[in-house]
């Protein structure tokens, strides 16, 4: 039995043999990116260096970072799709040779001091060309010199890209562990979803950037390479598991809902299906929740993801006949297992159980009233049709809108929760009419967060580079008034406004806001340059700089400053002057949760 502890190791000796030198993984809150909720992969925080800023770390690293992706959350409940998971991360930059990254990768997979996988039981999938770049042959002929026999070739799949297409991108080799399991057909590849072939790590050739939506992508400059492995599905593979529920902290946590549970785990094909979905969301809310940026379940932005993780487990108790309450020792297993790599959920643990049971209270309430109006409304529906039929008239099997939205409203239905229990049941939701209805009772916030999935990449255009600088200035302005105690709890830069998130015990005055505005724009008056300097973590400390202190000790990390008013830890961009600012609007100042208050400002 290998553990994820194990396999970590292995990486990072592996990786620190071949010259790539340990950095630390990221917030799963993206810092300054209005396009995504949560960070979905290790090269997610890299962009800027992706794109050609130097790392202070030099040009070959890697991480464990964990991540979070939505996309996948219909898919869980089988044996290998999670929200949550750690990627094992390494990076070339700068440079792109796919032959010595495939030998790598090929020799951490087989050789005997490290996974020592039979190459006979891998397949890899090679790009198959498309309108942008040619088919990679240099890639083929790496697998082909390894003896991979199974080497299969796909446009679509094999073009690696974030979320909205925008950003650096290229063509990828993924590498895949053959299960044994049957062919599903003659056409049986890694690009179906029938099991045979599990997708365990994909070495991404980074040579194009895509600069705004819907353009070609062009040649890098400074090409890369970019990797990243699952952790969970590969010590599931070495171990032989069926599913990576099968070892570890989730089988711990399957177990503790086996203890119970009215209904057990091995019970039938829908009771595994609502054990793992626990498992696995309760874990994705714990990371949230215990994360340092504070977020907590809400109708917006990643609090309406959180609350949809744990709604959609609460249900999934109640299946079963799990006691919600227990969710608090389910909370513990997981601290108890990660809070020694991730400080932030360790002494974060008392909150995440605290807000954890207060979702659990306040929906649980709700959850039996829901499901009888979701009854009334399947059995009128039936009813309806039974009836159209003897005059030949065809019902439809559709939720309106409107009841959909009474679900959401009334009975805290998340609409995602609302649209399952109906597939369930062979009936489809309106979104279009719930759209409609939500539009009506002007929630737009909430369908922002649905436009935000769209989106891709950080905007790291000048604007919101400018407010970065603006970010950092408003904080420099906040510690004058109130004290040094006060730092930031979280950032969200969209082109257009700031966002940022602070501790203080009350809402600012009239006087506080315009005190700050002021110092902001006496900043921006004094024309003051901005600098950036690379520096060892325990220099930055000395030199006063502000920042979030939980890199290695002898690490490199950037500082910059402005001026005589701002010194802080950051990775950048920023202005190279204050007067490109030109002036600072504060236009709202709002409780965004306990102790945290949220200033939005513009540059106008
Ligand atoms: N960024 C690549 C992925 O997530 C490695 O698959």
């Amino acid at each position: 039995m290998i553990t994820d502890r194990q396999l970590k190791e292995k990486w990072f000796k592996f990786f620190e043999e071949h010259g790539f030198k340990k950095i630390e993984g990221f917030s799963i809150i993206p810092e300054n990116d209005p396009t995504v909720l949560f960070t979905t992969a290790g090269m997610h925080p890299l962009v800027p260096y992706l794109l050609g800023e130097k790392h202070p770390a030099g040009n070959k690293i890697y991480d464990v970072q964990r991540c979070i992706r939505t996309s996948d959350i219909d898919s869980v409940g089988d044996g290998s799709h999670l929200t949550f998971f750690e990627m094992l991360g390494n990076w070339t930059l700068g440079a792109c040779d796919k032959t010595e990254m495939i030998k790598l990768s090929f020799e951490f997979l087989t050789s005997p001091k490290y996974l020592g996988l039979d190459k006979d039981n891998l397949a890899v999938t090679v790009f198959a060309g498309n309108d942008v770049a040619p088919r990679d042959e240099e890639a083929y002929k790496a697998w082909k010199e390894c003896g991979i026999k199974e080497i299969f070739f796909t446009s679509e799949d094999n073009w690696w890209a974030l979320g909205g297409g925008v950003g650096p991108c290229g063509p990828d080799s993924e590498m895949f562990y053959d299960t044994g399991k049957e062919k599903c057909g003659e056409n049986c590849s890694p690009s179906c979803d029938c099991g045979k072939y599990l997708e365990i790590w994909n070495d991404v050739f980074m040579q194009y950037v895509v600069k705004n939506s819907g353009e070609k992508a062009q040649l890098l400059q400074r090409p890369n390479i970019d990797t990243g492995m699952g952790l969970e599905r590969t010590v599931a593979i070495l171990n032989g598991a069926k599913s990576v529920y099968d070892s570890g902290c989730l089988k711990r946590v399957i177990d503790f809902i086996n203890d119970n549970a009215n209904v057990k785990y091995n019970d039938s094909e829908s009771s595994v299906r609502a054990y793992r979905i626990i498992t696995d969301h309760l874990r994705s809310s714990t990371f949230i929740l215990g994360d340092a940026r504070g977020v907590v379940p809400s109708n917006v932005g990643q609090g309406y993801i959180l609350r949809r993780f744990i709604r959609r487990a609460i249900n999934c108790a109640r299946n079963i006949g799990f006691d919600s309450q227990l969710f608090a020792g389910i909370v513990d297993l997981y601290v108890d297992e990660y809070g020694q790599d991730y400080s932030d959920i360790n002494s974060n643990r008392q909150f995440i159980k605290e807000e954890m049971l207060k979702e659990v209270a306040k929906f649980s309430k709700a959850l039996d009233e829901g499901h009888k109006e979701f009854d009334k409304v399947i059995n009128g529906i039936e009813k309806h049709k039974a009836f159209a039929s003897k005059s030949g008239e065809v019902v439809e099997n559709i939720i309106g809108g409107k009841a959909a939205f009474r679900l959401y409203d009334t009975f805290g239905f998340p609409l995602e929760l609302t649209e399952e229990l109906a597939k369930e049941r062979g009936y489809q939701v309106d979104k279009q009419g719930f759209d409609q209805m939500f539009k009506e009772h002007q929630e737009k916030s909430r369908q922002a967060t649905a436009g935000m999935f769209k989106g891709g990449l950080a905007d790291t255009s000048k604007q919101s580079a400018y407010l970065h600088t603006a970010t950092h200035l408003l904080l420099a302005g906040l510690q004058k008034m109130f004290g040094k105690d006060v730092v930031q709890k979280g950032s969200n830069i969209t082109p257009e406004r700031l966002r940022f998130d602070f501790n203080l015990d009350h809402k600012m005055t009239a006087e506080e806001l315009k005190e700050v505005e002021d110092f902001v724009n006496n900043a921006i008056e004094r024309k003051l340059p901005v600098t950036c300097e690379v520096m060892k973590i325990e220099e930055a400390r000395a030199s006063g700089a502000h920042g979030t202190f939980t890199n290695k000790y002898g690490e490199e990390v950037k500082v910059y400053t402005i001026g005589d008013v701002s010194k802080e830890i950051c990775g950048g961009p920023h202005a190279e002057n204050t007067e490109q600012l030109h002036h600072f609007k504060i236009v709202k100042e709002e409780s965004s949760s306990s102790g945290i208050r949220r200033i939005k400002a513009i540059l106008d």
